[in-house]
C-alpha cells in the first residue's frame, strides 16, 4: 500500500483530496523532521509532503530507496536538492499558482487605499487628528493602472482592476495576450509616465534587480503611487524613500523588501518605516487561508496523478509528461539516463516477449529521460525485471 507522510501542518485539504483519490495510509506530523528522524521516516515512505522547514538534502535523499515523489506544499523548492532528487528518479511538485488571487486582491485593496490617502488618514487618526478633508483623495474609477510583468498575477490584477472601473495598461518583456480591455504600452517608460498606479509583478533575480531605479521612479507622476508585491530587489529602496520624502510620489505599498527578517524575532529594518503615506506588509501577499487550502489540494492532486498515472506535468525537476488516463492493462514507468538506445532496447524486449505497445510517451530533461509505456497485456515478472535491470535505468515500476 502507498504510504504518504505529511509534515509541517499541511492543510487538511491535502488529506481530504488524497483520501478522495483512494489513498488511505496517510501519516500527518505537525513539525518538520531532521537527521535520523527524517531518514527513518523516509525509509518506509512512498511520498512525502513538506513545507519550507524540512530540508531534503542530497545526503538524506541518498539513503532513500522507497521514496517515489516529493510534494512541497508551498511555492519555493529551495529546501529540496532538486538535482539529487531527479538523479534518483524522484519528481518534486509544488504549488506555484495557488496564491495568485490572494496577491491580486491585496494589490487592488492597496490601490484603493493609496488613492484615497487612507494610510495617512489612518496614521493621523491614531495620533488624534480628525483629518476630514477630501483634498488629494480620489476614486480608482477611470484611473490608469500600469502593470509591470503581465504574468499570472499581473494579468489577474488587470481583470480585477477593470471590474472596479480602472483602465489597465501593461508592460512585459514578452508579448502577452491582453485580457479584458488591457492594452500593452510600447515601453516601460511610457507606462511609468502615464499610470496613476504602478504595480510590479515581475520575477526576482538579476534581470529585474533594481528595475525601478531613481530615473525610472522619477518618470512617474507626482500624484502616482507605486505598489510592489513581487520581489524586494526590484525597487531601489533608497531612491523610493527619497522620492516619497520629496513628494515626487504620492505613496507606496510594499509587501517585499531587499532584506527581510528571517523570523518573527528579528527586527524589520527599512528606511520606509514611519512614513505615513506608505503601507508596509510583511511579505503576506499570498498568505491567506484560501491560498493554503488551494496549495493543499493542488500539490495533493499532482502527487495523486503521479502515483496513479505517472503524470509529471508541473514537476519542477523532472521531464514533464502530461496526464493521460491509463486505459491499457499495464503501464510501465521508466526513468533512465538520457542516452542513445534506451528506448530501442526496451521496445525490443517488449517485442521479443510478443507484447504490443499501445501508447508510449517520452520526455527528457537534461541528464534524465522519462518514458511511460502502455501495454494491453499482463507483463510477465521476468520481462519487467529485464527492463528494470537495463544499465541506464534509474527507476522502473509497473502501475
Ligand atoms: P509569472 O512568471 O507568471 O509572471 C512574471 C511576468 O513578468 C512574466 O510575464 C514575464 O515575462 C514578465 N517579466 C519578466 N521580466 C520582466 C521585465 N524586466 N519587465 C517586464 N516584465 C517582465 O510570475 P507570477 O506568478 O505572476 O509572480 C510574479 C511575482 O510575484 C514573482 O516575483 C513572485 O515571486 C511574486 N510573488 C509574491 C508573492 C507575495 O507574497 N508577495 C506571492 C506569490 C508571488
Amino acid at each position: 500500500m502507498t504510504k504518504i507522510v505529511l509534515l509541517e501542518k499541511i492543510h487538511a485539504s491535502a488529506v481530504a483530496h488524497l483520501k478522495s483519490e483512494g489513498f488511505t495510509d496517510i501519516v500527518q506530523l505537525p513539525t518538520a523532521l531532521t537527521g535520523k528522524d527524517l531518514a527513518d521516516t523516509l525509509a518506509d515512505t512512498d511520498m512525502i509532503g513538506i513545507r519550507s522547514a524540512t530540508h531534503l538534502t542530497a545526503d538524506i535523499l541518498e539513503k532513500t530507496s522507497r521514496l517515489r515523489a516529493i510534494g512541497c506544499f508551498c511555492i519555493g523548492t529551495n529546501q529540496v536538492d532538486l538535482g539529487a532528487a531527479a538523479a534518483r528518479g524522484i519528481p518534486v511538485f509544488n504549488a506555484p499558482f495557488s496564491n495568485t488571487r490572494s496577491v491580486a486582491e491585496l494589490v487592488i485593496a492597496q490601490a484603493i487605499l493609496l488613492l484615497r490617502r487612507i494610510p495617512e488618514k489612518n496614521a493621523r487618526a491614531h495620533r488624534g487628528h480628525w483629518d476630514k478633508s477630501a483634498v488629494g483623495s480620489n476614486e480608482v474609477r477611470n484611473k490608469l493602472l500600469g502593470i509591470i510583468g503581465y504574468g499570472n498575477i499581473g494579468a489577474q490584477v488587470g481583470i480585477l482592476a477593470e471590474s472596479v472601473g480602472m483602465r489597465v495598461c501593461y508592460y512585459d518583456v514578452e508579448s502577452k495576450l491582453p485580457l479584458g480591455n488591457a492594452r500593452p504600452t510600447a515601453s516601460l517608460e511610457e507606462l511609468l509616465e502615464l499610470a496613476d498606479i504602478v504595480t510590479l509583478h515581475v520575477p526576482g533575480g538579476n534581470a529585474t534587480e533594481n528595475l525601478m531605479t531613481r530615473d525610472k521612479i522619477n518618470l512617474m507622476k507626482p500624484s502616482a503611487v507605486l505598489i510592489n508585491a513581487s520581489r524586494g530587489g526590484v525597487v531601489e529602496i533608497d531612491a523610493l524613500h527619497e522620492a516619497l520624502m520629496e513628494k515626487r510620489l504620492a505613496g507606496a505599498a510594499l509587501d517585499v523588501f531587499p532584506v527581510e527578517p528571517r523570523n518573527e524575532k528579528e527586527e524589520f529594518v527599512s528606511p520606509l518605516r514611519g512614513l505615513d503615506n506608505v503601507i508596509l506588509t510583511p511579505h503576506i501577499g499570498g498568505s491567506t487561508e484560501e491560498a493554503q487550502e488551494n496549495i493543499g489540494r493542488e500539490v495533493a492532486d499532482k502527487l495523486a496523478r503521479f502515483m496513479k498515472a505517472g503524470t509529471t506535468r508541473w514537476a519542477v525537476n523532472f521531464p514533464e509528461l502530461p496526464h493521460v488516463e491509463k486505459e491499457a492493462r499495464s503501464r510501465v514507468l521508466n526513468v533512465h539516463r538520457n542516452e542513445p538506445g534506451v528506448i530501442a532496447r526496451m521496445n525490443a524486449d517488449f517485442a521479443a516477449a510478443g507484447l504490443n505497445i499501445v501508447a508510449q510517451h517520452l520526455q527528457t530533461k537534461g541528464a534524465i529521460g522519462y518514458v511511460i509505456t502502455d501495454v494491453d497485456a499482463v507483463i510477465p515478472k521476468s520481462l519487467l525485471q529485464k527492463i528494470c535491470k537495463e544499465p541506464a535505468t534509474i527507476r522502473c515500476e509497473l502501475i
